[in-house]
C-alpha cells in the first residue's frame, strides 16, 4: 500500500485535525506547565492575595470559575469570575489580585478589564500561552501557560494548561499540599484519551439539545463541555447546575434530549445520583461521567463513561478531556469543519 504524505498532514502529526492532535498533547501540555513552576514574584503575589478576581472570555472563563470553585473550597480564598466583556461596563468594587486568564494575551475585552484593574492600582498577573502578548505587557507579572501553538479555533490543549497554572496558585496557597497530585496528574489524562465513546456519540450526534450537568467545579466543567459541543458540531447544549434543572429545563426533557451528568466520588455525589434519577424519569438518555467500578451508577444511567478514580483535581482534568473527546467525535460524525467552525475566530481582539 502506498503511503502518501502531504505537508499538511506532517503538520497535523497524522491526524486527522489540529483539534485531535491537541487533544492528544494534553498531558504534555499540563506536565510542562507545571514542571516550569511558578516565579518567585508571581508566588509572593498569590501569597499576599487576602482576595482573587479573574476576567477572562470563552473558554478561559470557564478556567477561570473552575479555578474559583477549588480555590474557595481548598484554600478558603474568597474568588471573584467576571467576564471581561461585563467588568468593562459594570466594574464591580476591587480588592486584591487581579488575574486575566487568556490563551492568546490579546482578547479586548479581557485587556481592557486588565486595564481598568490596573488604573485602579490593584496588583495585576496574566496568565497566558503568548510570551510577548498585550497581557504581558500590560499586567504587573505574568505566568506563561506551556501548552505550545494552539491552531484549532476551539481551545483544547490551551485549556488545561491554563487549568495547571490555576491548579498551580491553588498548590502554593496550600503551601505545597498537591505536590505529588500535580505531578502525576498527567498519567491520569494520557489514560482517559483512550476511553472509548463511540455510543455516547452515535447518541449525540442524532440529538438536536444536549444538557450537560455537573456540581460544584463540575458545573463550569459542564459549561465547558456544552460550549465544545456548540461551537464545533453546531448542536445546540446548554451547561447546567445540576440542582437547577428542574426549575425551567426539565420542561425540555424528552426521550430525545441526552443529558451528559458529571457523578464522581466528591461531597455531591450522592445528591447528583437522585438528580440523574430525576432525569430519568423525564425519559431523558443519561451519559454518566463516573469512576471506574461505580457499578452502582452504571446501572441506573444509559451509556457510563468511566475516568480514573483520583483526586478531585484530576478528575476536573479527565472529565474535561472526556467531554472534549465528545464534542470533536460528534462534530466528525456530523462531518462539521472541526478546526474552522463558522463564524467563529482563535482571537476576538475587537471590544
Ligand atoms: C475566542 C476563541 C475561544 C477562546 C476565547 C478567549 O472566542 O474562539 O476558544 O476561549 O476567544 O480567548 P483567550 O485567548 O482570551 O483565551
Amino acid at each position: 500500500e502506498l503511503i502518501s504524505w502531504c505537508v499538511e498532514d506532517t503538520r497535523k502529526g497524522g491526524f486527522t485535525h489540529y483539534m485531535l492532535k491537541e487533544i492528544y498533547e494534553q498531558p504534555q501540555s499540563f506536565y510542562e506547565t507545571i514542571r516550569a513552576g511558578i516565579s518567585e514574584r508571581v508566588r509572593k503575589m498569590v501569597m499576599e492575595a487576602d482576595e482573587i478576581t479573574l476576567v477572562a472570555c470563552g473558554t478561559s472563563y470557564h478556567t477561570a470559575l473552575i479555578f474559583k470553585y477549588l480555590a474557595e473550597s481548598l484554600c478558603s480564598i474568597p474568588v471573584r469570575v467576571e467576564m471581561g466583556s461585563e467588568f468593562k461596563y459594570f466594574t464591580p468594587p476591587l480588592r486584591g489580585l487581579v488575574i486575566a486568564v487568556s490563551q492568546s494575551g490579546e482578547t479586548a475585552d479581557t485587556i481592557a478589564a486588565l486595564k481598568m484593574a490596573k488604573a485602579r492600582n490593584c496588583p495585576t498577573l496574566a496568565i497566558t500561552n503568548m510570551q510577548g502578548s498585550t497581557v504581558t505587557r500590560i499586567a504587573d507579572q505574568t505566568l506563561l501557560m506551556r501548552a505550545g501553538p494552539e491552531i484549532s479555533v476551539a481551545a483544547t490543549k490551551s485549556y488545561i494548561a491554563q487549568l495547571a497554572a490555576l491548579m498551580e496558585i491553588i498548590n502554593v496557597r496550600c503551601e505545597g499540599a498537591f505536590d505529588d497530585v500535580l505531578s502525576h496528574a498527567h498519567l491520569a489524562i494520557e489514560d482517559v484519551l483512550l476511553q472509548e465513546i463511540k455510543e455516547a456519540v452515535d447518541l449525540c450526534a442524532k440529538a438536536e439539545h444536549i444538557f450537560f450537568v455537573g456540581r460544584g467545579p463540575f458545573y463550569p466543567v459542564s459549561m465547558e463541555g456544552a460550549l465544545k459541543m456548540k461551537e464545533i458540531s453546531y448542536v445546540h447544549a446548554e451547561g447546567y447546575a445540576a440542582g437547577e434543572l428542574k426549575h425551567g429545563p426539565f420542561a425540555l426533557l424528552t426521550s430525545e434530549t441526552p443529558v451528559v451528568a458529571i457523578c464522581t466520588p466528591c461531597p455531591t455525589y450522592g445528591v447528583m445520583a437522585s438528580n440523574i434519577k430525576e432525569m430519568k424519569a423525564r425519559r431523558a438518555p443519561i451519559i454518566a461521567i463516573g469512576v471506574f467500578g461505580d457499578t452502582e451508577l452504571a446501572e441506573i444511567v444509559d451509556i457510563f463513561i468511566p475516568i480514573p478514580k483520583t483526586h478531585l483535581l484530576v478528575q476536573v482534568l479527565t472529565a474535561s478531556v472526556v467531554l472534549q473527546l465528545l464534542a470533536y467525535h460528534t462534530a466528525c460524525a456530523l462531518q462539521r469543519d472541526v478546526d474552522k467552525p463558522r463564524n467563529l475566530a482563535k482571537s476576538v481582539t475587537v471590544e
